[in-house]
């Protein structure tokens, strides 16, 4: 089970052996002490130690070397801070605009979204709005273009490989809204684009029209790239200090430079998550939040998850395919719709809880007697005391069904606790990623599906 270690965030704070500031991370439900037979038991562990410790030196190997690393993804903690002053730069001169639309998918503008929702509380009034434009749909981007004032609305355009159809697509309709409104030069002046360092038709088009624009680290993929300029310039733009964002991730990385399953969580969840799928036919991942602002971050975690290791050993033909169904879930809610599924379907899922340890604001019930008769233990109980009994019982109901889980419990939402997580399940996928035997950074499908789509379009009688 991973304990806690000091953080290096707040070097003030007293060492007592467990700093406040890092994720705890519950495992114990994950093994056959926890929750009973379904649970992996340490000797099953064990069996697989060569094979563990053979992933994380592969890890290891694989992100040293900074931006040209294989795995370059996972240092950009310490890749990024040389960048920091141009993204500053570029975010102050987007924050002189009250609106910013931000055009990209996927990899592209999911981190973003996960950690502007988490830490959104914290960001300052002179904030300009941040639109994603995201899914082809000429409702939502014709209803969005009647809310702009052109004038005062900048265009951040996100694509790694610089060609995603629905990228480009309303990204073209917003350049031309731009320009037909306040004409080309000014409309030149209000785009901003982030993409490859050196191909793909965005790059060309920066360079042939001289946009303001920061490049995607060749090396670093989409679903991989929210620390790396894809996500810093937007968070930047709205108020996150992206710097704790990757003081979080880098903290977290030191947390788990260990072989050492008992201290290293990242590798222990990827480690444990493959023999519960492979040794107790666990298909299906679901992640279940006790707070309303990971909601998100859920939806970033099923991209990474289910892109990375949704495939099969292309070395190896005919091997078992590999990965779980990630599934999004949301406390209490999900309670009063998926919760009777979970407890009486198949025994085919494990699950992961977020929980809040401490929250900023809280609410008192309010009752009077008449009230107070028919709730009597909701007197002297709070907002928090309920979403916290809420997650408690689930937990345990869930427990008690015999269902693998762990519990992720964060000191705070901040963009420091974001760092460390986004970190957590970034290194969590590559392992279990090599562990399984897939490439976690391809998706193959993914890309025929892409030229596919323009194929149909090729085929398509010109409207
Ligand atoms: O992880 C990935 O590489 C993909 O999901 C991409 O993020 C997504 O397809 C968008 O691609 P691009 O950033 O090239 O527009």
């Amino acid at each position: 089970m991973s304990t806690t270690l000091k953080s290096a965030d707040d070097p003030s704070r007293p060492d007592n052996g467990a700093s406040s500031r890092q994720l705890v991370i519950d495992t114990g439900n994950f093994y056959q002490q926890g929750v009973g037979r379904e649970g992996i038991r340490h000797e099953e562990l064990a069996a697989e130690r060569s094979r563990i410790e053979r992933v994380h030196q592969q890890l290891r190997n694989g992100s040293a070397g900074g931006l040209n690393a294989e795995f370059a993804c996972l240092d950009l903690a310490h890749t990024m801070p040389a960048m920091l002053a141009g993204i500053r730069q570029m975010a102050v001169d987007l924050r002189a605009y009250r609106d910013v639309v931000l055009v990209g998918i996927g990899g592209s503008s999911l981190g973003t979204k996960a950690i502007g929702q988490a830490v959104t509380g914290t960001t300052a009034d002179d904030t300009p709005n941040l639109h994603y434009v995201e899914n082809v749909d000429p409702y939502s981007l014709e209803r969005l273009l009647t809310r702009l004032d052109p004038a005062s609305t900048a265009v951040l355009c996100i694509s790694k490989s610089g060609g995603t159809i629905e990228t480009v697509v309303q990204y073209l309709i917003l350049r031309d809204w731009l320009t037909r409104r306040i004409g080309p030069e000014a409309a030149r002046r209000q785009q901003w684009v982030i993409t490859d360092p050196d191909q793909g038709w965005l790059r060309e088009l920066a360079v042939r029209e001289n946009l303001p624009s920061l490049p995607v680290p060749a090396r670093v993929g989409g679903r991989y790239s929210v620390l790396s300029p894809v996500g810093l310039l937007p968070l930047a733009v709205l108020g996150v200090d992206i710097e704790a964002l990757l003081r979080g991730a880098a903290d977290n990385a030191v947390r788990c430079m260990t072989a050492d399953l008992a201290a290293n969580p990242a590798l222990e969840i990827a480690a444990l998550s493959v023999l519960l799928d492979t040794q107790r036919g666990k298909r299906i991942a679901v992640m279940m939040p006790y707070v309303n602002r990971m909601r998100l971050f859920v939806d970033w975690y099923c991209q990474l998850w289910a892109e990375s290791l949704g495939k099969w050993d292309r070395n190896q033909p005919g091997s078992e395919p590999a990965g779980t169904l990630p599934v999004r879930a949301m406390g209490a809610v999900d309670q009063h719709s998926q919760l009777q599924f979970y407890l009486e379907s198949r025994h085919d899922k494990f699950f992961t809880f977020i929980e809040l340890a401490s929250w900023e604001h809280d609410l008192p019930v309010p009752l009077d007697a008449a009230d107070a008769r028919h709730f009597p233990y909701l007197e002297g109980k709070s907002m928090t005391d309920v979403i916290g009994a809420e997650f408690r019982a689930t937990r345990q109901v869930i427990t008690d069904a015999g269902h693998p889980n762990i519990t992720i419990r964060l000191p705070a939402l901040d963009a420091y606790i974001l760092g460390q997580l986004i970190d957590l399940y970034q290194r969590t996928t590559v392992y279990a990623g090599l562990l399984y035997g897939v490439n976690p950074l391809d998706q193959p499908s993914v890309e025929k599906g892409k030229r596919l789509a323009i194929q149909f379009l090729r085929d398509m009688p010109r409207c």
